[in-house]
């Protein structure tokens, strides 16, 4: 068996159907480029039936991706597989990725189809996709709910029909670490032709063991794919979180025995760049990825680190990203400094004109700043692809007043369909009043769901990241602002979210 692990990442699929966590085009393009950058093997870039925008994205990233395999998920019909292998055509690599349900309750109450029907369903789906595309994936949704003896029936067919990759969805999160790696076990000593396939796992962390579980199907089932999202994202409680599952694997080589491509450096960037992209904010003790996982508190860690540094640490910050937090430039840094050190973190800007823009706001920045480390530039990079989608509304300017006793009050100036506006409000503290102000012009209706604040760079100098999630007729959108001013962050990130809400995106549920 082969001692090379797969890592195939869903952010842009399996992470987007997170309610709030939809991303434009230009997010996605990002996105993808960073996960190239790390070395990502297979990129799950969308569900190219699911929408006329899904299918745009799987094919614009086809395009630009040269490294990893591009897939696009399809179920298990003609017209979805059809329209993937379209999306696709582009790619160096492509996959196609196909699923049906294959658990009583799912084939019973959502698709109301007889077991029969859906081994005929999928048979036949997989020989159409080997007709478009050489690499094909199958999925039996619900796998790990559905009944082993049917499983087996089906995936032997399946294979039989030239599925190149079966992956075994724990789609709710019901799995139990051991009991899972038995499952996908067991299934491959039965089913006479498995060896001719890679296994695969996807598991969603309901019960918070989707890595596990996944290490668990790697280690006691044999699978040789896990599929993940970046910091976990995902419907629910999130899918098998990437960077977890890498380092689990780089850092216990001893007892897994197996490699990943993934350049472990880009971890820390890609989180930042989904977490800033979608508004999810990482929480401080996530492992490998949150502010704590490698800070030391206590007196005891803290001197045992200085005395050598594996007394408490298990990998090395820098490996995974984490830069020294070092002040990189400030207001005298020229453009070129600047050109140099997006190098360095790995932004590719399209144009020349683009470096230019981002320049200035740098130069703004630096003005408000003394210091700029990494992350703020990051951030104003972000922010800087996040406005240029800005159509309905833009923010210009803001004043506000608030004294001990006084009810605060805001104005704000905004461009709102072209014009000039100015809003102006009272509320409980200057933020309220601020959005205030802002939706007595647009005057949405949507209602705010979520409000969180969270310092970029650790000081009271650092720029506030703010997240707004807006709900409106049955759609939830996330938008993301930063600026020293906290206040600000807070306008331009309802602002952000209003824009989201301009642009309705219909598309069909992968599940469900
Ligand atoms: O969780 C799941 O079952 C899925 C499939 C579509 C693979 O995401
Ligand atoms: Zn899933």
């Amino acid at each position: 068996m082969s001692d090379q692990l797969i890592i195939f990442d869903t952010t842009l699929r399996d992470g987007e159907q997170s309610p709030g966590a939809s991303m434009t085009k230009d997010e996605k393009l990002r996105i993808a480029r960073q996960l190239e950058r790390l070395k990502v093997d297979v990129i799950e870039a969308g569900f190219a039936a699911s929408s006329n925008g899904d299918f745009d994205c799987v094919q614009s990233i086809a395009s630009i991706i040269k490294d990893s395999t591009i897939c696009s998920l399809a179920r298990a019909n003609d017209r979805d597989i059809a329209r993937a292998a379209e999306a696709l055509k582009p790619a160096n690599r492509a996959r196609i990725h196909t699923f049906i349900a294959t658990s009583p309750l799912h084939m019973e109450k959502k698709l109301r189809m007889s077991p029969d029907e859906v081994f005929e369903q999928a048979k036949m789906s997989v020989r159409f996709a080997r007709n478009l595309v050489g690499d094909i994936e199958f999925s039996p949704e619900d796998g790990y709910r559905s009944d082993p003896d049917f499983l087996c029936r089906v995936i032997e067919a399946v294979i039989a029909e030239g599925a190149t990759t079966i992956n075994v969805p724990d789609t709710v999160g019901y799995a139990i670490p051991e009991l899972y790696g038995q499952f996908i076990l067991n299934l491959r000593e039965r089913i006479p032709n498995s060896d001719k396939a890679i296994w695969s796992v996807h598991c969603h962390n309901d019960l918070g063991m989707a890595v596990a579980n996944s290490l668990a199907g790697v280690k006691i089932g044999g699978a040789r794919q896990v599929e993940c999202t970046i910091n976990g994202l995902g419907e629910r409680a999130g899918n098998c979180s990437l960077e977890e599952v890498v380092m689990a694997v780089k850092t216990r080589r001893d007892y897994f025995g197996l490699d990943v491509n993934i350049d472990a450096q880009h971890i820390v960037a890609a989180s930042r760049l989904v977490s800033q992209t979608t508004g999810f904010v990482v929480q401080p003790n996530k492992a490998v990825v949150g502010a704590n996982a490698f800070a030391h508190a206590s007196g005891i860690h803290q001197d045992g680190v200085l005395k050598a540094r594996d007394t408490y640490e298990i990998m090395r910050a820098e490996d995974v990203g984490w830069s020294a937090n070092k002040i990189v430039l400030g207001k005298l840094s020229g453009r070129n400094a600047f050109k140099q050190r997006l190098q360095e973190l790995g932004v590719v800007m399209d144009s020349e004109s683009d470096i230019n823009a981002a320049f200035a706001r740098f130069k703004d920045l630096a003005d408000r700043k003394s210091e700029i480390f990494d992350e703020d530039i990051l951030a104003l990079v972000h922010m800087e692809g996040a406005e240029a989608q800005a159509e309905t509304y833009r923010f210009v300017s803001l004043s506000q007043a608030s004294e001990t006793g006084e009810q605060p009050k805001a104005s704000v100036v905004l461009i709102a369909h072209g014009q000039e506006v100015r809003g102006e409000s009272t509320g409980n503290g200057p933020v309220d009043a601020s959005m205030k102000a802002i939706e007595s012009q647009a005057r949405s209706g949507a209602e705010m769901v979520l409000y969180a604040v969270n310092a970029i760079s650790g000081s009271t100098e650092s720029q506030g990241e703010v997240t707004v999630r807006l709900q409106q007729g049955g759609r939830i959108v996330n938008g993301v602002g930063a600026d020293p001013d906290i206040v600000v962050a807070s306008a331009k990130a309802y602002i952000a979210a209003l824009n989201k809400l301009q642009n309705p995106t219909e598309r069909v549920a992968a599940q469900g």
